[in-house]
């Protein structure tokens, strides 16, 4: 058997996805990227991120208790490094990445029109517990791109969106379908 090193503990749970997170209003609306994020609950749809208090986001986001997960695709990998790596307090980041604001519907953060996928959150609660703060929210709307909406099947093709990933320090486009939900039990 091959043997396994132990390593002092730390966050190893990869792949994630690696979001921008805007927040603030549309005026003066800030983007930051975050990989520690997650669902937390189906009903009520609830989902967190964890932000460290130095960041400029999260007084943002303290302040108004809201923010917009925004997925990301191939296409926007610079702009996620890029608003992962540059402060709202120097730049504005919109311009920088080139990405450009929505109204919100629920929410007063714009979405990412770029994205494929924006997800409304309303903060709930927020867990002190170490390095972050987990902001666990509820979700409040979901907008989506309706050009990845089938006109046949009215089916949203989150798959046809070029949707990557973030592991271990690097961004991954994602690879072929190798099932699908309950396959393993399904009957031939
Ligand atoms: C791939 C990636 C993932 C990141 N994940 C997080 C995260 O989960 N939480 C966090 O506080 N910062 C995270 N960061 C760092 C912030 O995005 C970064 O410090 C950013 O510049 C903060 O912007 P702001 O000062 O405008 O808020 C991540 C950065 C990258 C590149």
């Amino acid at each position: 058997m091959p043997m396994r090193q132990e390593w002092k503990p730390g966050t190893m749970i990869y792949p994630l996805p690696a979001v921008i997170v805007s927040c603030g209003d549309f005026d003066n609306a800030n983007l930051i990227t975050v990989a520690w994020t997650g669902t937390i609950c189906t009903n009520p749809a609830m989902c967190y991120i964890s932000v460290r208090p130095e960041r400029h986001s999260y007084e943002m986001i303290r302040e108004r208790m809201e923010f917009t997960i925004n997925l990301t695709t191939e296409s926007m990998a610079r702009a996620t490094d890029r608003c992962g790596v540059k402060s709202g307090r120097d730049i504005d980041k919109w311009a920088d990445a080139a990405l450009t604001k929505g109204r919100g519907h629920k929410v007063s953060c714009p979405y990412i029109c770029e994205s494929p996928l924006s997800i409304e959150c309303r903060v709930k609660e927020i867990m002190r517990l170490g390095s972050h703060d987990m902001f666990i929210a509820e979700v409040m709307s979901v907008l989506a791109d309706d050009s990845l909406i089938d006109p046949e099947t009215g089916a949203f093709r989150l798959d046809k969106a070029g949707l990557m990933a973030y592991s271990h320090g690097a961004y991954w486009s994602l690879g072929n379908e190798i099932g699908r939900f309950g396959w393993s039990v399904k009957k031939k």
